[in-house]
């Protein structure tokens, strides 16, 4: 592990990468689990995937793991317009099939920025700021995970959003439509906008966890972590905060100059 100002830096094998990022979040949630329920800000994502699959196989193993989960309260981070949540490509939908179902998580305990998706569906969702109001009612975000795009948003806060951003309606860059498109059956189907939770909000969490692998994500990386903070690479706005990890593969670490790279 290396630390970078107050930035934790993990990098291992890209074999191990899914299943030590599960045990790193496991070790986390163990610790800061407690009487009381968590607030978990949930990211998804092909990164994420794998490691919701490790975390659900810990979880399943780990009564007391499991039960916590079950009590704590999501969050999800970001959610595309105009998809409902029975749709398989809407991050509603990935939240069930990837953590809560096998968890035995109710569905109830997810909440989405969204005008579609959101449960439970709030009368009226004009003023995004709910969002950020639910989240503060309930003492803030305890952790927050986190992906990277490959033009360095974070969450759907695309290139440009500002540092002062919160909960808001966005429209996403052609090179995110681009990069998700792999999801859909028909590039012409990813929605050209989506609702996302601002960078205020992330940055509010008490702990954020980036994860990130792959060789598409190394120029990201580097750019938030060697390059110049600012709306130009959003993700690098978490350097401000005071208790990000960063979880990395060789191959998404691959630009940093300043580290060791086997
Ligand atoms: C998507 C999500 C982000 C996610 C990122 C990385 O667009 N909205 O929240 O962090 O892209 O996704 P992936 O892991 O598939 O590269």
């Amino acid at each position: 592990m290396v630390v970078l100002t107050k930035m934790k830096l993990h990098i291992v094998p890209p074999s191990c990468f899914a299943r030590a990022a599960g045990d790193y979040i496991v070790s986390i949630l163990l610790e800061i689990a407690d009487s009381f329920s968590l607030t978990i800000g949930t990211a998804t994502g092909g990164t994420m995937e794998g490691i919701y699959t490790c975390l659900v196989e810990r979880a399943l193993r780990d009564s007391i793991l499991q039960e916590s989960l079950q009590k704590a309260s999501y969050f999800g981070m970001d959610e595309y317009v105009g998809l409902c949540a029975e749709d398989h490509q809407s991050y509603a939908f990935f939240m069930r099939r990837h953590l809560l179902s096998p968890i035995g998580i109710p569905i109830e305990n997810l909440r989405l920025p969204s005008e579609e998706t959101a449960i439970p569906v709030p009368d009226v969702f004009d003023d995004y700021s709910v969002y950020d109001q639910m989240i503060a009612s309930l003492g803030g975000l305890d952790i927050q995970f986190a992906g990277i795009g490959e033009n360095g948003h974070l969450a759907f806060n695309e290139p440009g959003s500002a540092i002062t951003s919160w909960t808001r309606r966005v429209q996403l860059a052609q090179s995110t439509i681009d990069a998700n498109a792999r999801f859909f059956s028909d590039p012409s189907e990813v929605p050209r906008e989506a609702y996302t939770m601002g960078l205020q909000t992330v940055l509010k969490a008490k702990r954020v966890i980036l994860f990130a692998s792959g060789k598409k994500k190394a120029r990201a990386i580097q750019r938030m972590i060697e390059g110049l903070s600012g709306p130009d690479c959003p993700a690098s706005f978490l350097l401000s905060h005071p208790d990000v990890t960063v979880f990395l593969d060789w191959d998404a670490a691959a630009n940093l100059r300043n580290v060791f790279n086997p």
